[in-house]
């Protein structure tokens, strides 16, 4: 006759057996068969488990269930095996094992009071692994209740701040996204008022076509599109064509949105109309050109009038020499010529105004005609003009003309700090992919008061001065991308430091239209 001692150490033995009968629920035959691969190593431990219950020590047998369960508990979880999946296989295990346990006491004709201890056994093991499961599902369901109800708070907080973003977007700004082709696919009410187009008409057009205006260099607009595609923000003024033609300015800040291997699948832009702050500049611009051309006017004509002067006496000498000498007089009015025509092209640099022309050249050759240029006037002064250059300077991209002109008015200002004369040093030296050009006075010095207000329009000290001079200087030095930096002290003298990248970023000219 078997005991149940027995039959538990075969139910031991032929776990491995038992977890192939296990039975599917009832209409999900499909989905079973794949839980039950995920599962039959773990049944096969519980097999093990229950043998060894009804065999030996049941507390033993109890504590493994409960650990087991534990455990099956957290795996089936993870694998995603519904509560009642995981029931189904315990409650299983349970018809499995009283089937044997049935069996075997029948066909030994156990007595009755054995096979209640061995159902008993059986059902205290399996509420056991059941209970726990329960446990086990109820603690993660409440876990993941909590963790959702803080994602939902989260969410709707940044929901609301991107609600508050895309009022303020557009509400506040002229707005528009673009693909990765540059095809408009989303543009603001502001955006349509500006560029006079509606929003019909804009979505899917080139954003780079429809708005072109003609003012920008290719470069400049090459550079732009590089920044972008390499996923950096942009910022700058552009110059656009509205539908009927007229030109308007923007300040533009273009972000592109990368998809997660970093390319640049749209871009957002945001704009600020500056076109009237433009025209504003432009007034000021002309008319600090025009003071400093009547400044110069005085110092030109003497400039004009020394080389006209030795060039008037050396053809009176021409006729009454010989020829050797005629030779040379020819040579000294040749070069005073030159320089008369040196000057005069150094004068129609600053006096052009709407010539507008970026390219590579030499600021260490432009600094030096200005200041070959206003030598005569320092003269007068008693003013020493000193410059130090590096050898291997490189040639900086920019607007000749007005680099040139902010040289001209740091030494202009520079020697008007200067009444009973000095000196002024002038150097220039790469720094790391920069240019530093600095322009120092040994003069009046300013006071913290002035130091702040200088570059503010008509701030001046100077009973004839404008108070333009450096504003044009910042306003230039700002759309070539670089800085300017100023250090004073009263009495002791100024230093002006210009910083230029190299290649400067290629704005325009807010005059060129
Ligand atoms: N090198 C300098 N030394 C002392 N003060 C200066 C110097 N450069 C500029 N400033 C001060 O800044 C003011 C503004 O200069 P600027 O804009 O060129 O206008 P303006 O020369 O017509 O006065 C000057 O009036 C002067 O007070
Ligand atoms: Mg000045």
């Amino acid at each position: 006759m078997e005991s149940c001692r027995e039959i538990g150490s075969k139910i031991k033995e032929n776990s491995k057996q038992l977890v192939d009968k296990l039975n599917p629920i009832k209409n999900l035959e499909t989905d079973f068969s794949i839980y039950k691969t995920k599962v039959s190593h773990w049944m096969d431990i519980l097999f093990q488990y229950l043998g060894e219950g009804l065999s030996e020590n049941v507390q033993t047998a109890e504590e493994k269930i409960k650990k087991w369960a534990d455990a099956f508990g957290q795996r089936s979880t993870d694998m995603e095996i519904p509560l009642d999946y995981a029931l189904h296989f315990i409650f299983e295990s349970r018809v499995i094992v009283s089937g044997i346990l049935e069996k075997e006491f029948e066909t030994h004709g156990s007595k009755a009071d054995r096979a209640i201890f061995a159902a008993n056994r059986l059902n205290l093991l399996i509420d056991t692994a059941a209970r726990s499961i329960v446990t086990h599902y109820t603690t993660f369901m409440h876990n993941t209740k909590k963790a959702l109800q803080h994602t939902n708070r989260d969410l709707d907080i940044s929901i609301l701040e991107l609600n508050n973003i895309r009022t303020a977007l557009f509400e506040g700004t002229i707005f528009s996204v673009t693909d990765q082709d540059d095809r408009i696919i989303q543009v603001n009410d502001h955006f349509c008022e500006l560029t006079q187009y509606t929003r019909e008409e804009l979505i899917g057009q080139d954003h780079g076509k429809i708005f072109f205006s003609g003012v920008h260099s290719d470069s400049f607009i090459n550079h732009i599109q590089q920044e972008i595609k390499s996923g950096r923000v942009w910022n700058g003024e552009i110059c656009n064509k509205a539908k009927d033609g007229s030109l308007y300015w923007v300040d533009t800040t273009i972000v592109p949105f990368l998809d997660p291997v970093g390319v640049a699948y749209q871009h957002i832009s945001i704009q600020y109309d500056v076109t009237e702050k433009k025209k504003t500049e432009e007034i000021l611009l002309k008319s600090e050109k025009v003071s400093l051309i009547g400044d110069l006017a005085a110092g030109i004509a003497h400039e004009i009038r020394n080389p006209l002067t030795s060039i008037a006496g050396l053809v009176q000498l021409i006729n009454e020499s010989d020829q050797e000498k005629n030779t040379f007089f020819k040579d000294i009015i040749l070069t005073e010529i030159n320089r008369i025509n040196f000057i005069v092209s150094e004068l129609m640099v600053l006096a052009k105004p709407h010539a507008v022309y970026f390219s590579w050249f030499n600021i260490v050759e432009s600094i030096q005609n200005v200041i070959d240029l206003m030598q005569p006037e320092a003269n007068l002064r008693n003013v020493i003009i000193s410059f130090e250059k590096e050898k291997d300077m490189p040639l900086v991209y920019g607007e000749k003309n007005q680099l040139t002109q902010v040289i001209f008015n740091m030494i202009k200002n520079a020697m008007e700090a200067l009444p009973d004369g000095g000196k002024i040093s002038l150097s220039a030296e790469p720094v790391d992919g920069h240019v530093v050009l600095t322009v120092k006075d040994n003069g009046v010095g300013m006071t913290d008061e002035q130091q702040k207000r200088i570059g503010e329009p008509f701030y001046t000290t100077k009973c004839n001065g404008t108070g333009l001079g450096l504003m044009v200087c910042f306003k230039i030095i700002q759309n070539h991308g670089g800085t300017i930096l100023v250090d004073s002290k009263q009495k002791e003298g100024t230093s002006f430091q210009i910083t230029l990248p190299v290649h400067a970023v290629a704005a325009v000219d807010p005059l060129h239209k």
